[in-house]
């Protein structure tokens, strides 16, 4: 049987094909090189392949050379960067198709970043009203709590549904209520989001949520849904709807735990204990940061300076959610990669309201994707800057946090730092389990 490796794409112009079965993505991840056979049923304009290492790259076909050789199982180094493919200009992208009568000028109602947070705002007061000066109360407020932690779910992985639907309620006799706090990664298709959602509000008297990074993949593999992501955006810019993107998707997520009861805005368990979702995005300084004022872990950071050179970005961080699209003021269109820290303050950006409200008695438990600490990341240097956003700490800090949870590492940890504990207790994929799950993490607090 042939096989295909990539001679052109190498994280550039990466394109999502449009349709993928989740048995495919999950050998992908396993790191193996699909065969010909296994490529996109149904799409003979695209071929999935798998980097050797880590990582997805989808491809256009003729980016791909058939061999008669099986592929190599030892990493190969990655073929010199191709010249990035020319992005389509955003007045290109505005151009009316063939044929189709040109569409009015729109009017700009205000900055193009105030647009997207005023969207996200109307979502958010649908849970908490706007102008109201306190996190709300979640229904069942008062009495004992214990709070749950859990993370990267991934339910597009059949093991993982499986795991979930095996996964029992944690309610007993002894009349405790149970909070869970999902930090993100919970999946691509946001069927697999709703379906996931809802059995955890089958078996929590509280749910509370913020996306991660595969949530909002876009381009392509969000074709199923994209036209109520699109809805979505549009509602709240009538006349004047951003493109569609991740934001839109982001915005819809919003909009479909609402209707689940699922909490993906602050809300008060009792009067002395409270959990605040925050939204993030990874930045490429993460661990340049830390190459200047490494004062514990010194030795990983001085191999991160004469690996990687702290600033150049890998393939991999270069490739990382190639599948995400943001807006043009967000990032520009012909970037490759989202660690230049326009999607990340943009993500801190949609905290700012609830962080400054945060209360004043009682523990705060915070939740984000994306790790807000280097110290927290033990992984492979060169994903270092698709990792966190050391401004996150300082939200999290200034909402009054005694415990946060996070995911994406898809590493446990339960580590304190400047008073601070940080917790992740990820599913993660089924290849890097071994042995059983324990499940999510229980925090107890004193009443
Ligand atoms: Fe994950
Ligand atoms: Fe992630």
């Amino acid at each position: 049987m042939a096989s295909w490796r990539v001679t052109a794409a190498n994280g550039a112009g990466l394109r999502c094909a449009s349709s993928v079965s989740s048995a495919i993505m999950c050998r992908a991840y396993r790191g193996e090189v699909l065969r010909a056979r296994d490529a996109v049923a149904g799409d003979a304009g695209w071929a999935c392949v798998v980097k050797p290492g880590y990582g997805l790259l989808w491809a256009l076909r003729r980016d791909l050379e058939r061999t008669d050789a099986p592929p190599s199982p030892a990493p190969a180094e990655p073929p010199a960067p191709p010249a990035p493919p020319t992005p389509p200009t955003p007045a290109a992208r505005a151009a009316p198709a063939a044929g189709a009568p040109p569409a009015p000028p729109l009017p700009l109602l205000d900055a193009p970043g105030d647009r997207l947070v005023r969207a996200f705002r109307a979502a958010e007061a649908e849970e908490w009203p706007a102008g109201a000066p306190r996190w709300p109360r979640v229904a069942g407020f008062g009495g004992a709590w214990v709070v749950h932690v859990i993370s990267d779910l991934h339910t597009d992985m059949a093991e993982n549904r499986d795991w979930l639907a095996r996964h029992p309620s944690p309610r007993t006799a002894d009349g405790a209520k149970h909070c869970v706090v999902v930090a993100g990664d919970v999946a691509t298709k946001l069927d697999a989001v709703e379906a996931t959602l809802r059995a955890l509000t089958a078996s929590y008297d509280a749910v509370f949520y913020v996306p991660g990074n595969h949530e909002l993949w876009y381009v392509g593999v969000a074709g199923a849904h994209e036209p109520e992501a699109w809805a979505e955006a549009s509602r709240f810019s009538p006349g004047n709807p951003p493109k569609r993107d991740s934001f839109c998707k982001l915005l819809a997520i919003v909009r479909l735990c609402r209707g689940l009861g699922v909490r993906t805005g602050p809300a008060s368990l009792t009067d002395a204990l409270h959990v605040c979702p925050l939204f993030s995005w990874y930045r490429g300084t993460f661990l340049d940061d830390a190459c200047a004022t490494a004062s514990d872990g010194a030795s990983v950071f001085t191999k991160v300076r004469r690996d990687v050179g702290c600033c150049p970005a890998s393939p991999q961080e270069l490739g990382f959610d190639a599948g995400c699209a943001w807006p043009a003021h967000v990032q520009a269109a012909d970037a490759r990669g989202s660690f230049g820290g326009g999607v990340a303050d943009a993500m801190l950006r949609l905290n700012e309201r609830r962080v400054a409200a945060a209360p004043e008695n009682g523990a705060v438990v915070t939740c984000s994707h994306f790790l807000p600490r280097r110290e927290l990341y033990v992984g492979w240097r060169g994903l270092g800057k698709c990792m966190g956003d050391p401004r996150l700490d300082a939200q999290l800090r200034k909402a009054r946090c005694a415990v946060h949870c996070c995911g994406h590492a898809h590493t446990d940890f339960d580590a304190t730092h400047g008073g601070v504990r940080y917790v992740q207790r990820a599913l993660g994929y089924p290849h890097e389990r071994y042995g059983a799950f324990r499940g999510p993490l229980a925090l107890e607090f004193p009443p």
